[in-house]
């Protein structure tokens, strides 16, 4: 999810998407989100609502399942690229599914793949929306970053702003829970939850950990005067290169996924 890059010092969290750039450096997300549909089983004629859908590659495998599928991400770039595909796609900050007169009681599911983490602000305005969204008795089945995700690169990010004077909190934009904080939040919001797990997912990158950090690391480099960011982004990877880079130049990032599947068993009234 997005908001639109600015100037440093924001004294906020500032993350933008641009399509090609997403595919490039995080291509196997998709992919790798395979297992998170077959955790959601999703049915012909089911409508499903895919919440943080980027560029919709999933959102593609869900009508090509059947289901009658609606997609929402707060990026407009995604959101194009989706709609250039022929998905039923909008531009929707998840944090404010609430004011979207269409999602009340309207979907069977709702599934999300590596998106929630963006949606720090309000995580607990998220899990409202979703129950709203749902008809009595649906799932809310996903997928986002764990406790402890991409620790050591978070922790070379806000090493490399430390270094230079700036608290590095306000730029952190992760919301990475722990599986007990995400069943509570669930349970407030009226979920049951079927699974909850943690699951450490090292994953191979498609290329130098440098293209993950400019992409992925934005809202930490956008603190830095622009002059400043590529040597931040090169010390960040020499503090990196001991723990994440292969004997053959690879990368390999320290991705723990947070899975989940909860049945709605109560609406609540969004806060
Ligand atoms: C993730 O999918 O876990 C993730 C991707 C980019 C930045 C942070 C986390």
């Amino acid at each position: 999810m997005s908001a639109a890059a600015r100037t440093p010092p924001t004294g906020e969290p500032s993350q933008s998407w641009d399509p090609d750039r997403y595919r490039r450096e995080a291509g196997f997300v998709a992919e790798l989100g395979l297992p998170v549909l077959d955790l959601l089983d999703p049915r012909p004629g089911e409508r499903i609502l895919d919440l943080g859908c980027g560029e919709g590659a999933l959102t593609a495998k869900l009508a090509a399942a059947g289901a009658q599928v609606v997609g929402v991400d707060a990026s407009p770039e995604q959101i194009a690229r989706a709609r250039d595909e022929g998905l039923d796609a909008h531009v929707v900050d998840g944090q404010a599914l609430a004011s979207e007169a269409a999602f009340e009681a309207a979907f069977d599911a709702v599934f999300t793949n590596a998106a929630l983490h963006w949606m720090k602000r309000d995580p607990d305005a998220v899990i409202a929306g979703v129950a709203r969204a749902l008809k009595p008795g649906g799932r809310f089945v996903g997928e986002f970053g764990g406790a402890g995700n991409v620790a050591a690169i978070r922790d070379a990010l806000r090493a490399e702003l430390s270094a230079r004077g700036i608290d590095p909190a306000p730029y952190d934009p992760w919301f990475f829970p722990s599986v007990d904080d995400y069943r509570a939040r669930l349970e407030a919001g009226g979920f049951a939850v079927r699974e909850i797990a943690l699951i450490p997912r090292p994953t191979p990158l498609p290329g130098d950990i440098s293209g993950w950090l400019s992409t992925f690391g934005e809202s930490f480099l956008n603190a830095l005067p622009e002059a400043d960011r590529a040597d931040a982004v090169a010390a960040a990877r020499a503090r990196l290169a001991p723990v994440l880079a292969g004997p053959d130049g690879s990368w390999t990032a320290d991705y723990v996924r947070l899975r989940f599947a909860a049945d709605l068993v109560e609406a609540r009234e969004a806060p």
